[in-house]
């Protein structure tokens, strides 16, 4: 008689782990029904005996080490949750080569180590899923892989950092600075005491360095990945974005052209009419343009105990189904493509500049001057304030440009700065889409 259960072993009782637990116990007769067995976790590694205690969990089924886990053949699949970079890689490719299929929520490992992941499932003949990495409860991967796969991918635009789409949704809706949204969001929950990898734009870029590679079929690991985080945007900029018709977001970019893929993390004014830009304080989107199904977009909890557990709980059942049909292996790496990456000075987009010149006849003048020696075309002029700066008068000069090659508006940036005119750029923000008239 065939065993009615599958056996997992559970990397972790932290945060997802202690929610996956508690998923597969209270839905555990419905998961059985679904998928024709029951989903039983035979033995957890957590460094805290207590986190085990508080869901129940017996002490006997707490493993003294990972060898346990993999020494035991009654668990066929490994589910990692214990976050960071090791001992979580070498656990995963360990229990892959002993041929355990392995489903994680880990994106810093998979963004940066997925080929060799890859390589290690092969080898074991076994599964590797991670959609829980990406947008927590959303069901992107999947998509990608799965419902989209006949269509060649365009474009990928994520917000896919909760974190600061909090902190920029609450900048744009009361107008205060960076610091005091930051400190909000530390304190609702939303932020770690250390918040730099989400601020500085780092978690967005491993986390689009997944979906290109997916979605390219090539491999984008978080060092191809342009980033610039969110800690240089002020409130005028904001107040700015709102004036001309635009949001600004933390976006994560992934588009492919002829020459190769541009994949890229950085704030941008986002016009208001694009369906990304209603997506608000903590949640995720991904906008997904396709070249036969058009666009569409996926909207949910990016993160969140029980949003992420669905997503890991979701890949354990396809595992089962996996083995009841012997469909083992469906999704190998999807990376077999080398693409090359195209440089951020290569982009071509549109560009937000905010300049403080001096407030003297003829100064305009002399910045569309060497704005156009660069190839540097002005859409609108839009703002002009007046300002005092040791005592001189000063003017706040706005533009918004033309779609243009960013090596050229660094470049004419650089000469601007060298002007006697200038007081200084305050800031420069890539528009995401054609500036409306
Ligand atoms: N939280 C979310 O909303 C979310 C969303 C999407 C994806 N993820 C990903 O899911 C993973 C888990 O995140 P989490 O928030 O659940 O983390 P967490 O709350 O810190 O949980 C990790 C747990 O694993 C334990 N642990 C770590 N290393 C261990 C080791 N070597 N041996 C035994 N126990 C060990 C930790 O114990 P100690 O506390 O004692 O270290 C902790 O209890 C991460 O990769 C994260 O990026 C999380």
């Amino acid at each position: 008689m065939k065993d009615a259960s599958i056996g997992i072993g559970l990397l972790g009782l932290g945060t997802v782990g202690s929610g996956v637990y508690k998923l597969l116990r209270e839905n555990a007769s419905q998961i059985a029904q679904r998928i024709g067995k029951r989903l039983e976790v035979r033995m957890v590694l957590e460094r805290d005996p207590e986190r085990a205690r508080i869901l129940g969990i017996a002490p006997a089924t707490l493993a003294r080490d990972f060898e346990e886990i993999i020494d035991d053949p009654q668990i066929q699949i490994v589910v990692e949750l214990l976050g960071g970079v090791e001992p979580a890689r070498a656990f995963m490719l360990k229990a892959l080569r002993r041929g355990k299929h392995v489903v994680t929520a880990n994106k810093d490992v998979v963004a940066a180590y997925g080929k060799e992941l890859f390589e290690a499932a092969d080898a074991g003949r076994v599964d590797f899923y991670f959609e829980a990495s990406v947008g927590g409860g959303i069901p992107v991967i999947h998509a990608l892989k799965e419902n989209l796969a006949a269509n060649k991918i365009e474009e990928v635009i994520g917000i896919v950092n909760g974190t600061t789409n909090y902190i920029l949704t609450r900048m744009s809706e009361e107008q205060i600075e960076f610091s005091e949204a930051l400190q909000a969001a530390q304190e609702a929950g939303y932020a770690e005491a250390d918040p730099s990898a989400d601020i500085d734009g780092y978690d967005a870029a491993r986390k689009i360095a997944i979906l290109a590679s997916i979605a390219f079929n090539s491999r984008v690991t978080p060092e191809n990945v342009f980033v610039e985080g969110i800690t240089g945007i002020v409130p005028q900029d904001v107040i700015y974005a709102r004036e001309l018709g635009y949001v600004i977001k933390l976006l994560a970019i992934a588009r492919e052209y002829n020459e190769g893929v541009e994949v890229r993390v950085h704030p941008a004014f986002l016009s208001r009419n694009h369906p990304l830009a209603a997506v608000q304080g903590v949640f995720n989107a991904i906008y997904i343009n396709g070249n036969a199904v058009g666009e569409t977009m996926f909207y949910g909890q990016g993160a969140g105990q029980m949003p992420t557990a669905s997503a890991v709980a979701g890949d354990l059942m396809e595992i089962a189904r996996n083995l009841e049909s012997g469909a083992t292996g469906r999704f190998p790496c999807s990376c077999y493509l080398d693409k090359h990456v195209i440089p951020i000075g290569q982009v071509h987009t549109n560009y937000y500049l905010r300049m403080i010149v001096k407030d003297k006849p003829g100064v305009m003048a002399t910045i569309a001057g060497v704005l156009g020696n660069h190839q540097v075309s002005i859409a609108s002029v839009i703002q002009k304030r007046t300002l005092f700066t040791n005592g001189e008068r000063m003017a706040e000069i706005v533009l918004i440009t033309h779609e243009v090659l960013e090596q050229n508006v660094q470049d004419a940036l650089a000469v601007l700065k060298s002007l006697s005119i200038m007081g200084s750029i305050e800031n420069m923000i890539r528009v995401e889409g054609e500036p409306r008239p």
